[in-house]
């Protein structure tokens, strides 16, 4: 028998505070068309200012965990995709492993901004397939408001706040994790980027007068190598893999834009009815996107145990990943 990394259950916690495109109408000069028409998205969650991240990861973690029918304390380890974590140090994983009580897991973060939850899942998959812990919780998610310049119409459209986690589990039927392909260019570093966020500036009052804390985006050029990238990806993970487009049931990609998932999806030959696009009422949750959009297409009846899924991400960077998965255990 071969021992695989299952991906058994999906769990997510969203704020109840909703902004939508009329409200932001009121804050930078936009309009609900415009927004509408060029991204998709029509409105998206935040928190109430001061919330942090582990405040969505522990419970959407407790949800994945009640799903699943596992407890905390059976868990080997933790890992939480972010950019935003409540500290640099400790790691929101930390947090979420004491309030969840999974007394006996290790826990740390992974920062790979929009591909972080690829990223994550790629190591536990590594850690539980290879037989170095049996069950790994990963979580991705972010408070993406917190970086967000209000002011700035080039971005702060583009943003909300969410978490969602799995569980990857070690099974030995036929589902499971079947491969990752991962890549990244750092000389794109600065098309999206938060300057003032570790060592290279430090937060003096100047750094934060000049917004410097601020998430910046270079939109147009980091729309263009997203889809070139995405489509890419996942072409080469299916020939990795051996597999061609009708091997997938499912693309998952990371909700940045609707106009690059279409285009991605097109490219892989995909017909829109097998691609998960919740972007309209979430907007883009960096880490969160793709166990996000697992659960609305588990609450769709889209997935269930058995489904064939591709996921897709690119993001800061630049980042990028696929992984091709059987959905749930069995
Ligand atoms: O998740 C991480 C990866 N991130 C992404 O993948 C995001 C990639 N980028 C994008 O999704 C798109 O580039 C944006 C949504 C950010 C922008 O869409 P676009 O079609 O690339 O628009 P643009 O930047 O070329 O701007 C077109 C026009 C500009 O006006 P001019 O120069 O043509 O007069 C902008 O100033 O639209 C203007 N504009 C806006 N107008 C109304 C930019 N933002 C807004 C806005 N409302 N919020």
């Amino acid at each position: 028998m071969t021992r695989r990394a299952q991906v058994v259950a999906v769990g997510t916690a969203l704020p109840e505070r909703r902004l939508t495109n009329a409200d932001l109408e009121k804050m930078v000069d936009t309009n609900d068309e415009w927004i509408v028409s060029r991204t998709g998205i029509r409105e998206r969650r935040v928190v109430e200012p001061g919330t942090p991240l582990s405040a969505l990861a522990a419970p959407a973690a407790e949800e994945c965990l009640r799903k699943a029918g596992v407890s905390a304390a059976d868990i080997d380890g933790i890992i939480c995709a972010t950019i935003t974590g409540d500290h640099v140090m400790p790691a929101t994983a930390n947090l979420v492993q004491d309030r969840i009580g999974a007394t006996k897991a290790w826990a740390y973060d992974i920062a790979n901004a929009c591909n972080g939850f690829v990223a994550a899942l790629a190591t536990a998959s590594a850690f539980v397939s290879s037989g170095g812990a049996d069950r790994i919780l990963v979580i991705g998610g972010d408070v993406m408001s917190s970086v967000v310049d209000y002011t700035d119409r080039n971005t702060c459209i583009l943003f909300g706040d969410g978490a969602g986690a799995v569980l990857v589990e070690a099974g030995e039927g036929d589902n499971g994790i079947r491969g990752f392909k991962l890549g990244s260019d750092g000389s794109f570093g600065k098309l999206l980027s938060i300057p003032c966020s570790g060592s290279a500036m430090r937060p003096s009052d100047e750094a934060v007068a000049a917004g410097a804390h601020f998430l910046k985006q270079e939109g147009r050029e980091v729309f263009q190598h997203a889809v070139r990238r995405m489509s890419q990806v996942a072409t080469q993970l299916l020939e990795k893999l051996n597999l061609k487009a009708d091997a997938i049931d499912l693309l998952v990609p990371h909700q940045a834009n609707r106009r690059i998932i279409e285009p991605t999806a097109r490219r892989l030959g995909l017909p829109m009815d097998k691609v998960v696009i919740n972007i309209a009422n979430v907007a883009n949750t960096t880490g969160g996107t793709i166990p996000l959009a697992l659960a609305s297409a588990e609450a769709d009846g889209r997935l269930t145990t058995g489904t064939r899924v591709m996921l897709v991400a690119f993001g800061g960077g630049f980042a990028w990943g696929a992984c091709y998965l059987t959905w749930g255990r069995g």
